[in-house]
């Protein structure tokens, strides 16, 4: 079977991950180019993973026509021009989450992937790919919780990634607590209660990190929405969590209610002794995550192959950015924001 040939942008915390994965764990694909602007980044790829090309420009990576797709894991606030650049291009595009940062940007990625709609696209919403939140889905479809009616979302990154998350963030490039953040769990809670938000109120502070204020940012953020089909979200989500990446979602249904990740343990493994019984929790999302990220790949490569596009939409994208920017906006302006009539959302349409 032939190879899907794929170039990646982005070399850092996750994208090396991705890239060891295409280079490594994915069947029928090969990593064949990497790019980065850090050109330390590039070598090291080329030399220790054996990648025929290596680009610092972008662009000159998009130029290389052994490549069938383009795989995008820089920081979030280049996503837009990327994947349009990419399309335009003929590459079929994956694209790390969130799709952008503005409401007008992921409108025109929405145009351009309808354009060019042979191309495979699609959106890291790993969650969608992650077994337990799978098997949850199922079950809900199945009946067990009856009507779903209300998500309740955790999403906190471990105080021990501070360091890593202020060089990120004061690139300005992260989008914010809720488009970075809390985006999972906005899909998330689209996907469980199908439906999309009407109205937004969000709240946050920089507690134990002041210096996260001065971003016009959220240490340690909440958000409460009403959907359109009138069922409910409550996101928290935080950077500051003292004991590891704690990701954990519940769902209440008219019949029962389901967790998922309660305690975010680590393993299997109870240590016993004076401290008494302890379960070590995970500590960052690609330990959490690893199967989630292999997945969706798999399923990348294998849309490609068999000339079919993945569940997860551009529609999941621009719709989860919208739903992000409109947190964003509460928690800036203080303000209750109707979702449909948010002014980039209509300016946008
Ligand atoms: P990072 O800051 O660790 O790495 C960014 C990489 O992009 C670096 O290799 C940097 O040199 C490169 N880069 C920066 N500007 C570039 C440009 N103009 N052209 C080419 N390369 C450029 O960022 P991180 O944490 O790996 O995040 C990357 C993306 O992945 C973000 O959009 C983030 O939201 C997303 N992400 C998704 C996660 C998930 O669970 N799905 C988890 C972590 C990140």
């Amino acid at each position: 079977m032939k190879k899907v040939r794929v170039g990646i942008v982005g070399l850092g915390r996750l994208g090396r991950q991705h890239a060891e994965n295409l280079a490594f764990r994915i069947r029928h694909c090969e990593l064949h180019a990497v790019c980065s602007v850090s050109d330390e980044e590039v070598e090291e790829a080329k030399r220790e993973w054996g990648i025929p090309y290596g680009y610092t420009n972008y662009d000159e990576m998009l130029e290389n026509k052994e490549l069938d797709a383009i795989f995008i894991a820089s920081p979030s606030g280049f996503h837009c021009e990327q994947i349009e650049k990419a399309l335009e291009q003929g590459f079929h595009v994956f694209t790390e989450k969130p799709l952008g940062l503005y409401v007008d940007e992921v409108i025109r990625v929405k145009e351009a992937v309808e354009k060019h709609s042979s191309q495979v696209f699609m959106v890291g919403f790993m969650r969608r790919y992650d077994k337990s939140y799978v098997y949850a889905k199922q079950k809900i479809e199945e009946g067990a919780i009856g009507e779903p009616v209300l998500i309740r979302c955790y999403g906190f990154d471990p105080a021990k990634a501070m360091a890593g998350f202020m060089n990120f963030a004061k690139k300005n490039y992260s989008g914010g607590l809720f488009l970075d953040m809390g985006i999972h769990d906005l899909d998330l809670a689209r996907w469980y209660l199908q439906s999309e938000a009407d109205s937004v109120w969000a709240i946050g502070g920089a507690y134990d990190y002041p210096e996260i204020a001065d971003l016009n940012d959220a240490e340690t953020g909440a958000a409460l929405v009403k959907f359109q089909n009138n069922t409910m979200g409550i996101f928290v989500a935080g950077r500051n969590c003292a004991h590891g990446y704690h990701i954990e979602t519940e769902i209440i249904g008219t019949k029962g209610s389901l967790r998922i990740g309660t305690v975010p343990e680590k393993n299997m493994v109870t240590v016993f002794g004076e401290q008494g019984a302890i379960k070590e929790c995970s500590e960052g999302f690609i330990e959490r995550f690893e199967q989630a990220y292999l997945t969706e790949v798999e399923e990348f490569i294998q849309c490609i192959l068999n000339q079919r596009q993945p569940k997860v939409t551009v529609d999941d994208g621009v719709q989860s950015t919208i739903l992000g920017y409109a947190c964003k906006e509460s928690f800036e302006t203080g303000q209750l924001i109707k979702v449909e009539s948010h002014p980039a959302y209509v300016k946008a349409t």
